[in-house]
Order: structure tokens, then C-alpha cells, then sequence
């Protein structure tokens, strides 16, 4: 399956960036492997490969982006799990980065992992012939705007926990806290496979609809997913009074947008056909996923 291939991909490219020498702040390294590691779906890299590749067959190009991306994530994740955010004590299961080290550490490994990203895009702009770089800059000013607004909406997410909220608010939190990464994800890769500004325009609709699909889903497992294969607690959204499209609309409710909108999503790549097929199926397997 082209979803796998994908994964080992992002994994092993990931695996040359780990840190594994002996120094004072070797835990600190462990702690940051151990998220990136833990076994995500790697979502957000494989995006922006294949968002890549429809418009170049050669996406190396891409790889270090792909690979900051995930660095973001994992810090948005190990943070997120924190006491003063979500609380939670298992992740991909496996105990939380702070379960399983400690609050300092796990604060340090997101920080750090944050960093990360901004040195693995930096570190390959430095390298970059000089043609390249407008582009490049352009991609690394977006991805720091779309950081900017995960952190914002993460926050939102946490002070608007136990209130009753409009749609509109409900909407804000999903399209920053966990839209604008998978937004940032497929124009990176559209940017840097050359794509015509058209083409910009209609895959960001796309990146739009799957974003809020992926958090709106990521509310239905919360939900009724099954703990075992989620591998992070089902029914920790109730239990802190989050508001998500499952409190808003009901589950039936929220499963029918999650449906509109993945159809809208996929509609959107109707003229490119065959090489686009596999950002479908992503639409899909969002929609459709069990973890
Ligand atoms: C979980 O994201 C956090 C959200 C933004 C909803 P993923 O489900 O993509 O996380 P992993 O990396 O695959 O575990
Ligand atoms: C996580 O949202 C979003 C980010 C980490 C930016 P949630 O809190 O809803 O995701 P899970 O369920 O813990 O993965
Ligand atoms: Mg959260
Ligand atoms: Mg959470």
C-alpha cells in the first residue's frame, strides 16, 4: 500500500536527524526520539510529498520540509499532553513524553524539537543554490505563520474548555490548532514541486476541507474510538468540557459534515486525475481512519 511506502519513507529520512551522542543532555535527545518514534501516522510529511510529486517526479527536494514538519508536530504533541494543557498520560500507546521522563524534560524535547525545525529548514537554505532561495524563503515564512497559528488555536482550544462557544469559535480553534499545519503541509508542497498559482489556489481549498476533516474525525474517535487501536484516551474531550464538532452538532451531526466536507475536499482535485489519486485516497483514509 502507497501509504506505508510513504511512512517508511518519512521515518527513515526522519531517523538521520536523531541525535544519538553521548553529551550532559543525552536524555534530553532520548526524550525527543522517543516522540518522534512513537509511531505516528506521519500525515502532515507524506502531504507534502505527495503533494510534491504532482507536479515534479522528484521530491527531494521537499524532504527537509517534510521532515520539520514533523518535528513541529511532535512538539505540538508532547506539549499538548502536558498537565497544564490536556493531561494525558498515553500516547500512541505509550506512556506521554512527561509520563515517561518528566514535566521539565518534556517541556525541554518540544522546545527543542521546535527549534529543530526551524535549523533542518534554515540548515538547508544555507545549501540551497541561490536561485532557489526566493521560493524557499516564501515556504519558510509560511511555516512559521502556520506554527504561529497552531500555537494560537491551542490555546483558544485550552481557555474555551467548560464554555459554550458559537460555531464560529469552534471553527477558529479547529482551522489553527489543527488546520493551518495540514494547510501549510500541502502548499509547501505545491510550492516547492513549481506548481502555477492556480494550482496553489485550488490544492489550499483542498488543504482547507481535509484539515478541518482530520480534527473533526480526531473528535469522533475521542468520541467512540477504540482506546487499543487509538492508542490515546477515548473520552478525554468530555471529561474536559472541550469544544469540539461532536459537543457542537452531536455525533451523527458531526459525521455528516466530516462526509460533506471530504467529498467538497475531493472535488477539488477532479482536474488532475490520475496523479491525484493518492490525495484522494488521504481524503479518504481521513475520513475513514480508526486511529
Ligand atoms: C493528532 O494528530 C493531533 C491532532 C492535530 C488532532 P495525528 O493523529 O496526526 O498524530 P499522529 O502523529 O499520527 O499520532
Ligand atoms: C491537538 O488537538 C492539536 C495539537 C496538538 C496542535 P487534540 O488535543 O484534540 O488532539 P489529541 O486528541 O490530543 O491528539
Ligand atoms: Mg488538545
Ligand atoms: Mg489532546
Amino acid at each position: 500500500m502507497e501509504l506505508k511506502k510513504y511512512q517508511q519513507q518519512v521515518t527513515s529520512e526522519l531517523e538521520k536527524y536523531l541525535r544519538r551522542q553521548k553529551c550532559p543532555e543525552e536524555i534530553l535527545n532520548t526524550s525527543m526520539e522517543y516522540s518522534l518514534m512513537a509511531g505516528g501516522k506521519r500525515l502532515r510529511p507524506i502531504l507534502v510529498i505527495a503533494t510534491c510529486k504532482i507536479f515534479n517526479e522528484n521530491t527531494d527536494k521537499c524532504l527537509p520540509y517534510a521532515v520539520a514538519i514533523e518535528m513541529v508536530h511532535n512538539f505540538s504533541l508532547i506539549h499538548d499532553d502536558l498537565p497544564g494543557i490536556d493531561n494525558d498520560d498515553f500516547r500512541h500507546g505509550k506512556p506521554t513524553n512527561h509520563k515517561q521522563f518528566n514535566e521539565a524534560t518534556a517541556i525541554l524535547a518540544g522546545d527543542s524539537l521546535l527549534n529543530y525545525a526551524y535549523m533542518v529548514i534554515s540548515q538547508d537554505m544555507a545549501n540551497s543554490p541561490k536561485e532557489e532561495l526566493p521560493q524557499k524563503i516564501k515556504v519558510f515564512y509560511e511555516f512559521s505563520k502556520a506554527v504561529d497559528r497552531m500555537i494560537a488555536g491551542e490555546y483558544v482550544d485550552t481557555e474555551l474548555e467548560g464554555k459554550k462557544i458559537t460555531e464560529n469559535e469552534l471553527q477558529y480553534i479547529h482551522k489553527n490548532k489543527t488546520g493551518a499545519l495540514l494547510e501549510l503541509c500541502v502548499r509547501m508542497g505545491a510550492i516547492l514541486g513549481n506548481s502555477s498559482p492556480e494550482d496553489l489556489v485550488r490544492l489550499t481549498n483542498y488543504a482547507e476541507k481535509i484539515g478541518l476533516a482530520f480534527q473533526i474525525k480526531d473528535d469522533i474517535l475521542s468520541e467512540e474510538g477504540d482506546e487499543k487501536v487509538l492508542g490515546k484516551p477515548v473520552g478525554n474531550d468530555k471529561k474536559l468540557e472541550k469544544c469540539t464538532y461532536v459537543s457542537q452538532y452531536g455525533l451523527q451531526g458531526a459525521k455528516d459534515i466530516l462526509d460533506q466536507i471530504t467529498k467538497e475536499a475531493i472535488k477539488q482535485l477532479n482536474p488532475y486525475g490520475e496523479k491525484a489519486e493518492f490525495l484522494k485516497e488521504l481524503a479518504l483514509y481521513i475520513q475513514n481512519r480508526n486511529k
